[in-house]
C-alpha cells in the first residue's frame, strides 16, 4: 500500500480550508502518495494512527488554535504512539494571530514525536492586507509537496507525477 498522508483542518468561512486543498494538492504532485482531506469532525480517530505523514491546519480563534484543532489534538493524545516520528506540517490563518496559533500547534504536536516539516504556513487573512493568493497557493503546495517527499521513506524514490 503506498503512504498514506492526512491533512485535517478547522475552518469556518473557508479560508484555511482554501490553504488545505492547496497543501494536499501540492503532496498530490508527489507518485505513489495518496491523500485525505478531511475536517477535524470527519476524522475517524481509530484511523489516524495508520496515515504515514499529517499536516493540521487551523485559524486563529482568540489568538490560540481553534477549539476544534485543540479538542481533536487532545483526543489524539492517547494515540501518540502511533503517530510518534511521523512527519507532521501545520499551517494557519488570521487576521494576526496567525503565528501564535501555529507556535501553539507546533509546542502541542512536540508531545508527539514528530518529524516537522518547516517551517510551517501562515497566511493573513485581512482581505485588504492579504497577499495575492496565487503566492500563498504556491507555498502551501510546497509545503504539501515537502511533506510527501518526507513521508515517502526513500526520498530518491519521491518522483513528481504532475506539473
Ligand atoms: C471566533 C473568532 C475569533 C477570532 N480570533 C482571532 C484572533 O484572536 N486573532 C486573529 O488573528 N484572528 C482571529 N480570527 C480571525 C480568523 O482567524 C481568520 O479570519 C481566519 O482566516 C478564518 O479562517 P477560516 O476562514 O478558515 O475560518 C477570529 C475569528 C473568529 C471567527
Amino acid at each position: 500500500m503506498c503512504p498514506k498522508i492526512l491533512v485535517i483542518y478547522d475552518s469556518n468561512t473557508g479560508n484555511t480550508e482554501k490553504l488545505a486543498k492547496a497543501v494536499a494538492n501540492g503532496a498530490k504532485l508527489v507518485c505513489d502518495v495518496s491523500v485525505e482531506v478531511k475536517r477535524t469532525e470527519e476524522v475517524d480517530l481509530q484511523k489516524v494512527g495508520e496515515a504515514d505523514g499529517y499536516a493540521i491546519g487551523s485559524p486563529s480563534h482568540f489568538s490560540i488554535m481553534s477549539g476544534k484543532i485543540l479538542t481533536l489534538l487532545t483526543k489524539l493524545y492517547s494515540l501518540r504512539n502511533k503517530m510518534s516520528g511521523k512527519p507532521m506540517a501545520v499551517f494557519t490563518t488570521g487576521t494576526g494571530a496567525q503565528v501564535i496559533a501555529l507556535e501553539n500547534i507546533d509546542r502541542i504536536l512536540g508531545v508527539f514525536n514528530p518529524m516537522f516539516i518547516k517551517p510551517g504556513i501562515v497566511i493573513e487573512t485581512v482581505p485588504e492586507r492579504a497577499n495575492p493568493w496565487e503566492i500563498d497557493e504556491k507555498q502551501a503546495m510546497n509545503l504539501g509537496r515537502k511533506l510527501a517527499e518526507a513521508t515517502i521513506k526513500d526520498r530518491r524514490s519521491a518522483k513528481i507525477c504532475k506539473q
